[in-house]
């Protein structure tokens, strides 16, 4: 069973989660692919996988106009009922990943997981609480997607 990662991230933080979240499927023995949004070129790019987790950092209170212009597009590739997730770094606000949840549940009407959204201080994601904290969300997503296979 295999998961995209889809992300933004500008200065690095929110990729480093990506890479963690991908470690925690990993161990759990799923596969896991990271692409950058910009690199989603149409609906194609995003076929085949289980589960669905997206990550973008909070700027100015919102996400990026980059995965606003993703979330348009991951409309069409039809995911509904597959496992979602969503994360990402901030400083203090943090507003970017729960806005991803409720669009992945509310408009795509996915099955996202019981954790919520994943948000970590950007001075926090190296620390072994913060590199736990992605693993562990990798890891329980994976569990989803075998739960309902
Ligand atoms: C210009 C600017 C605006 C920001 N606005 C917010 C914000 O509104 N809320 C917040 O929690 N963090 C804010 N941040 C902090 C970023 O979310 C944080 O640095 C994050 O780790 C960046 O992730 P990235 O390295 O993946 O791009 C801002 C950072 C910059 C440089």
């Amino acid at each position: 069973m295999k998961a995209l990662i889809a992300y933004v991230s500008r200065t690095g933080n929110t990729q480093t989660m990506a890479e963690y979240i991908a470690e925690g499927l990993r161990m759990s023995g799923y596969q896991a692919d990271l692409k950058k949004v910009s690199e989603i070129k149409n609906i194609k790019d995003m076929e085949g996988y289980d589960a669905y987790i997206f990550g973008c950092p909070t700027y100015h209170r919102d996400m990026t106009e980059g995965m606003k212009q993703f979330l348009f597009l991951a409309k069409e590739a039809g995911l509904e009922n597959k496992v979602g997730g969503a994360f990402g770094s901030y400083t203090h606000s943090g507003d970017a990943a729960s806005i991803i949840f409720d669009t992945m549940e509310n408009v795509y009407n996915m099955n996202m997981t019981s954790l919520g959204h994943l948000l970590i201080k950007e001075k926090k994601i190296s620390d072994q609480e913060g590199i736990k904290a992605c693993q562990d969300y990798g890891s329980e997503l994976g569990k989803k997607m075998q739960e309902i296979a």
